[in-house]
């Protein structure tokens, strides 16, 4: 698969990008900066661009059979980078005919009727005080690719971490207080790409 990559140099973006080679992927990184990727590998193709402003993106997509976003807002980011790099990577996935798609977003976002659990919504609280802004722009960056006619996935997550992986459970569940490591998301959403698992869904994932 030719599996076209935002967010590459984050901490979830490079042990997706060296799970996705040593699976047998090609892959393609759209990356702000060559330098900051300290990957290097033959079937690795590198794309220098601004997902915000839209630089780059088309060039990533082009030819992908899927695309998965890992953008994070980051500090001194903009508030609205998810919402604005996702409303550019639809877009050139859809000029190009590219369908696949999966976002992570943080598990504060909620799907329609969804009953969070006392410790969800407590989490989601905190949430809203601490990262009202954060919140606010997973939530409309999720509104606009449900909104799409692509093949999307949004993956949320809890807390992340940088701990080894350990395995993760995923799907409707019950996240509570826990947190789960960048590794073991990343194999998850990689694991959705591969097995064309929960299209049209918005699976949580934890630690086992
Ligand atoms: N932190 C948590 O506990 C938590 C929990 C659940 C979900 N999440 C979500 O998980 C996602 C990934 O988190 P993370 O911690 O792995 O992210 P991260 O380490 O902060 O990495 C963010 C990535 O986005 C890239 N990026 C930012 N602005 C960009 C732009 N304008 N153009 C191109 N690339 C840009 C960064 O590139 P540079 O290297 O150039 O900066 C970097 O590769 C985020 O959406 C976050 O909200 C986080």
């Amino acid at each position: 698969m030719r599996i076209a990559v935002f967010g590459a140099t984050g901490r979830t973006g490079v042990p997706f990008v060296r799970r996705a080679l040593d699976a047998g992927h090609e892959v393609v990184v759209h990356v702000r900066s060559l330098e900051k990727l300290e990957i290097a590998d033959g079937r690795l193709t590198l794309v220098e661009g601004d997902a915000y402003t839209g630089e780059g993106v088309a060039e990533a997509v082009e030819g992908a059979d899927a695309v998965v976003s890992l953008l994070g807002q980051g500090d001194g980011g903009p508030d609205d980078l998810l919402t604005v790099a996702g409303e550019h990577v639809t877009t050139a996935m859809a000029e190009a005919g590219v369908d696949r798609y999966v976002t992570l977003v943080g598990a504060g976002v909620r799907e329609e009727g969804e009953s969070p659990s006392l410790s969800g919504r407590v989490m989601g609280g905190l949430l809203k005080l601490l990262a009202r802004e954060v919140l606010a722009d997973a939530e409309e960056h999720v509104r606009r690719v449900r909104a799409t006619a692509l093949d999307w996935t949004v993956v949320r997550a809890p807390r992340l971490t940088e701990d080894d992986p350990s395995g993760y459970r995923a799907g409707d569940i019950d996240l509570g207080f826990e947190s789960v490591s960048r590794a073991d998301v990343a194999a998850f959403c990689l694991e959705c790409l591969e097995e064309g698992a929960y299209v049209h869904e918005m699976p949580k994932v934890g630690p086992a």
